[in-house]
């Protein structure tokens, strides 16, 4: 890359992160210019024939031999958590599933014990620490869950802590409450008292405080019933929160119909879900969001992207970061699946974890496309195709992040 008024030459615009640039231009290989003034696309077009603000006084970017495409979003993560969860994944290389490990206290529960014992600030920097490596890779949004409190105090906790980093990171947070991510081990033989306590206390004060934009409930045998997930769904619909589902990830239960019956915003995991499922999504417009990392995990099967795409539904992929089922906030490396396991091609994949995902966090429109009037959030990757990039899986191939038209991380610098 090359760039014009660059730190070395000592000119007004550094190529550094929150520098606070105006105008911003990148080349593209095919000979088009990408121009940016403040925090949106303002102009695309021939190189040379840009509008005279984007001449001269402009850093410009050389993006020749790369590729220019919208800042990732990862539309599905848990990642405000204490510790990690190494041993059960030994555990599963013996052959113990996913359920056993939980049914023995471990799984969800365990995280959630570790989770209880760490403060604010301890959640939030760790957070953080995990938001400046995605960045890294290109990711300029990140819908957020809690879900490891289960209680009150913990779960507004964790969602405080997001609340706390968003005035910290560049990157954009969207956070949801998942309170009803398991029913905790204190309320294992009054589990209506949970749902109740979830339905009259923690969602009213997460809506109080304007804390969350999404509630999400775990749909599994090992969760939430149906009928359980959809009078929590319901009750935080009222306090202006819009559904998602955990839906269908270890068998068929449900939850994917629920969140077609219930408009909700996404519908995720899906592994299990079939195409009557899939036609009832594409009728009601809910995103289904492949989370390839759980499947490669858990050692399951993994979701039929190519089926649902082909009953017309928008599909997103995103990580589903968390200590136990995907220990990882790789994006690029969860779209090589997503191709691998659920049948996308690169490019589908690339527009799964754009603008997808945007529709998966209502953000369709603002984010997630490269278009004049959208918002400026691109990554520029070292590699010759999308197809090259996804396929030859290496650590990481972003060169820079760009978010609101500002150079959030730039490889030079690091
Ligand atoms: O999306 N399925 C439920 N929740 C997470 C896993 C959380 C955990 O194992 O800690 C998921 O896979
Ligand atoms: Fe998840």
């Amino acid at each position: 890359m090359t760039c014009k008024d660059n730190r070395r030459e000592g000119r007004l615009y550094q190529y550094s992160p929150w520098k606070n640039m105006q105008r911003l231009k990148l080349i593209n290989a095919n000979g088009s210019s990408i121009c940016i003034k403040d925090q949106n696309i303002e102009w695309i077009g021939a190189a040379g024939s840009e509008p005279s603000e984007f001449k001269e006084g402009c850093l410009s970017v050389d993006c020749k031999g790369k590729i220019v495409i919208p800042g990732l979003i990862d539309c599905h993560t848990h990642l405000a958590f204490a510790g990690w969860r190494a041993d059960e994944f030994c555990m599963k290389t013996q052959g113990a599933s996913y359920q056993e490990i939980a049914a023995r206290g471990g799984g969800i529960m365990s995280t959630v014990r570790k989770t209880r014992e760490a403060s604010l600030p301890e959640l939030a920097a760790r957070a953080e620490g995990f938001l400046k490596e995605m960045c890294a890779l290109g990711v300029t949004t990140v819908e957020v869950k809690s879900g490891y409190g289960l209680t009150l105090k913990d779960e507004l906790k964790i969602l405080r802590a997001y609340r706390e980093l968003q005035g910290k990171t560049a990157l954009e947070l969207i956070p949801t409450f998942l309170g009803a991510h398991t029913i905790p081990p204190e309320y294992e033989r009054q589990r209506e008292k949970y749902v109740a306590l979830v339905i009259e206390e923690m969602i009213p004060a997460v809506a109080e405080e304007k804390l969350a934009v999404f509630c999400d409930v775990f749909v599994e045998e090992m969760a939430f019933t149906v009928s359980e997930a959809e009078k929590i769904l319901l009750a935080a619909q009222k306090h202006g929160l819009r559904s998602k589902v955990h839906a269908d990830q270890l068998k068929r239960s449900g939850g994917t119909e629920l969140a077609a019956k219930l408009n909700a915003v996404s519908a995720d995991h899906l592994e299990y879900a079939s195409g009557v499922d899939f036609k009832k999504l594409a009728d009601s417009g809910c995103v289904a969001v492949l989370l390839p990392f759980a499947s490669l995990y858990l050692k399951k099967q993994y979701a039929d992207g190519r089926k649902m795409k082909d009953c017309g539904v928008t599909v997103a992929v995103a990580t589903d970061f968390n200590p136990g089922s995907a220990p990882s906030y790789h994006l690029p490396a969860a779209l090589l699946l997503a191709c691998l396991g659920s049948g996308l091609t690169p490019s589908e994949a690339l527009s799964a974890a754009t603008s997808g995902a945007a529709k998966a966090v209502a953000a369709e429109g603002r984010l997630g496309e490269i278009r004049v009037g959208a918002q400026a959030d691109l990554a520029i990757i070292e590699a010759e195709s999308i197809d090259q990039w996804i396929y030859h899986l290496t650590a990481n191939r972003c060169m820079t992040t760009i978010k609101k038209g500002k150079i959030i991380f730039s490889k030079e610098d690091n």
